[in-house]
């Protein structure tokens, strides 16, 4: 109808550890709401294939180094390079699953445990981006992600740095609303129910009927 037409969309973002099944569930979840007439996109962060994002893939990767404040900086510019294409996807009535965002930019960060990067400081560059209207934390114990085939070959991917960043995790969305914490701990499809539920009920949710918002401090 054209009062459901001039709706806009909605920004779903899923956030977790590596092994998480972050990937497979915003698959499920585009496909989920594609089935039900929604117009979606899926999208995640880093987004290697910019200029920034090649940066980031190659200090990922381990095949270039980066300060701890440096790489910072270059993973939230990555987010503001896409901020204005994702508002007006938006505006258009397009819903957005992101895959990753500010989170964990702040957590991964502060999970260096670098006395001058605090998750105070890891936050701020993110302040002005677009606010999600859902953030799905898929939360799984480390032990139980390290089962999941093992970590990868990627900075970042073992047992100690798992460990801070879902500590950090747990300490941020405690101060952050329109978070809905999943145990992810579980088979794909039980958890892939719980993420419908979640999305549903942000998508009856008057707050649809306001602008997007921006992330604050
Ligand atoms: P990926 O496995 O989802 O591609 O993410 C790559 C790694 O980058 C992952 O270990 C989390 C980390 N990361 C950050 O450190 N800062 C960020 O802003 C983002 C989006 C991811
Ligand atoms: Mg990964």
């Amino acid at each position: 109808s054209a009062e459901r037409s001039a709706r806009r969309g909605a920004l779903i973002v899923v956030e977790g550890l590596d092994r998480a099944g972050k990937s497979s569930q915003c698959e499920m979840l585009q496909t989920y709401l594609a089935e039900r007439g929604h117009d979606v996109k899926y999208i995640r962060f880093p987004d290697r294939t910019t200029p920034i994002g090649k940066l980031i893939d190659a200090y990922l990767r381990g095949s270039a180094d980066q300060n701890d404040h440096s790489i910072h900086l270059l993973f939230s510019a990555n987010r503001w390079e896409l901020a204005k294409s994702m508002q007006r996807d938006i505006a258009a009535g397009i819903s957005i699953v992101v895959d990753r965002y500010s989170y964990s930019g702040a957590v991964y960060s502060a999970a260096k445990a670098n006395p001058t990067l605090s998750l105070d400081w890891a936050w701020q560059p993110e302040i002005g981006l677009p606010q999600p209207d859902l953030c799905l934390f898929l939360n799984i114990s480390t032990e139980a992600a390290a089962q999941r085939g093992g970590f990868g070959e990627e900075r970042y991917e073992n047992e100690k740095m798992q460990t801070r960043v879902r500590e950090i995790f747990r300490a941020l969305f405690d101060r952050q609303d329109k978070v809905c914490v999943i145990d992810a701990g579980r088979a794909l499809d039980e958890v892939a129910k719980d993420v419908h539920i979640a999305v549903e009920k942000c998508f009856v949710n008057s707050s649809r009927n306001e602008p997007l918002g921006t992330l604050g401090p």
